[in-house]
């Protein structure tokens, strides 16, 4: 496609960009510096301890880098394939921490920070993520429990449910999973106990419909419901751990319950990723964490039905999870094609061809869709995911808005939502990072 319009960059002071290389980034190296420095002290291996102060003094580095806005330099070892794909680009490119293109430098940044980790022996599957990522799940038992209750209410008749009902749940738990996006640990990292459990209950999911600016649900049911395949495999390219994946498996499961669909397959990042993201071990966490009385004390009965039901799907093969390292490259997602032989593209276009429908989570999920690009915001979705639209994958992204890219959206509502939104705000785009707005897209795959 000729004349694209440009990606965000980071010296855009008219993007979010600005302030997340220049604000956030520190920040969340300024915590990962902290956790080893912390995790070495509470260790009696001098070795270990030794390789967490190399570790420390590399992010040191790497935070000063950002700061001062110094180059951004390849990876010295390009023979590891993730490595090159971002190195391919950096060839012949003079790109700088705070000036280059966000998408590109934000998937660079958590690269770089698990390469310091990877390259040591006794730090290399240390997951620097792990600590926040387990607080805070902590924190929702509020919004897991009543969660639970609702899918246990649920589940005793859903055997039996008509096409109507079937639609009405399927549109609830969509909007559940949707939603659980909101409680994303980038966004998060100073949020208070209240502020979490009040995006997390039911009556601010009832609040927050108004704020779906575009919904294609109704085209993702109809186009799941009319297959048929005698094998329907629903896929979820997962986002975050703790919450949010809690209610992607609630949806899931309800999916397999009701024989909407028969086989469900999650996949999740390979390394710590974007602060929050899941890894295959947080989905075992989460069960862990689920079974635990101490944690979880109320509606007991409920919890464990939920617990029996995942470990049944689990065990017999009908919920997988699986994971390819393309997901935490710099690539976007129109590399999700045959086209794309270097780098795993088309082995995951492979893959979810098999599927009924790929459910896409979250804001850096919408972004690489998207290509992060300034697409005007009523441009469709079919056409901002370039050859995607057209390459056989039913694709529905289920994104809480956190960036500025933005698409799919009736003729004046962008105006509209930055005009109610300056009433009670200081910067009249603020909404497009606050998560309070959300977009569902759907294509069919046949553009
Ligand atoms: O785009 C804003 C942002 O906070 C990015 O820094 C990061 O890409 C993303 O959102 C994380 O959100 P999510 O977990 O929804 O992908
Ligand atoms: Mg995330």
């Amino acid at each position: 496609m000729s004349n694209l319009p440009d990606v965000y960059y980071n010296k855009d002071s008219d993007s979010f960009a600005f302030s997340t290389a220049r604000v956030r980034w520190i920040k969340i190296i300024q915590d990962t510096i902290d956790d080893v420095i912390q995790t070495s002290e509470k260790s009696s291996n001098p070795d270990f301890q030794k390789e967490g102060e190399a570790i420390a003094s590399q992010l040191k580095g790497l935070k000063s880098d950002v700061e001062n806005d110094g180059a951004v330099k390849p990876f010295d070892d390009s023979s590891i394939k993730a490595f090159a794909s971002f190195n391919k680009v950096l060839k012949g490119q003079s790109y700088t921490w705070l000036t280059g293109p966000w998408l590109f430098l934000e998937n660079y940044l958590y690269r770089i920070i698990n390469s310091f980790f990877v390259e040591k022996s006794l730090w290399f599957n240390y997951d620097i993520f792990d600590n926040l990522k387990r607080s805070s799940f902590e924190s929702s038992v509020d919004g897991v429990t009543e969660l639970a209750i609702r899918y246990y209410q649920l589940t005793e008749t859903s055997q039996k449910l008509d096409d109507e009902t079937k639609q009405i749940l399927f549109n609830e738990f969509a909007e559940i999973s949707l939603w659980g996006n909101a409680t994303d640990l980038s966004l998060l990292a100073t949020a208070t106990l209240d502020d979490i459990k009040s995006i997390q209950g039911a009556e601010a999911r009832k609040k927050s419909e108004a704020n779906i600016l575009t919904n294609d649900l109704k085209q993702a049911w109809e186009s799941l419901s009319s297959n048929t395949n005698e094998h329907k495999r629903v896929d979820f390219v997962l986002d975050n751990a703790g919450f949010e994946v809690y209610t992607d498996l609630i949806f899931a499961l309800f999916l397999l319950d009701t024989g909407i669909a028969n086989e469900i397959v999650f996949h999740t990042k390979d390394i710590p990723w974007m602060v929050s993201d899941v890894n295959i071990k947080d989905f075992y966490i989460l069960l862990q964490d689920l079974k635990n009385t101490k944690l979880f004390n109320k509606s007991r009965k409920e919890l464990d039905h939920l617990i029996n039901k995942i470990e049944y799907y689990n065990n017999n093969g009908t919920l997988n999870l699986r994971t390819s390292p393309f997901w935490t490259l710099d690539l976007d997602f129109w590399n999700i094609d045959p086209s794309e032989t270097q780098f795993g593209g088309s082995k995951v276009h492979k893959d979810l061809l098999d599927s009924s429908l790929v459910i896409f989570k979250g804001d850096m999920n919408y972004r690489k869709l998207t290509g992060d690009r300034r697409w005007d915001s009523t441009t469709p979705f079919t056409k901002s995911i370039g050859s995607l639209a057209s390459n056989g994958l039913k694709i529905l992204a289920l994104r809480t808005i956190k960036a500025d890219v933005l698409v799919g959206l009736p003729e004046g509502v962008y105006d509209q939502v930055s005009d109610e939104w300056a009433k009670s705000n200081e910067s009249r785009l603020g909404w497009l990072s606050s998560g309070k707005y959300a977009v569902i897209s759907f294509s069919n795959g046949e553009n």
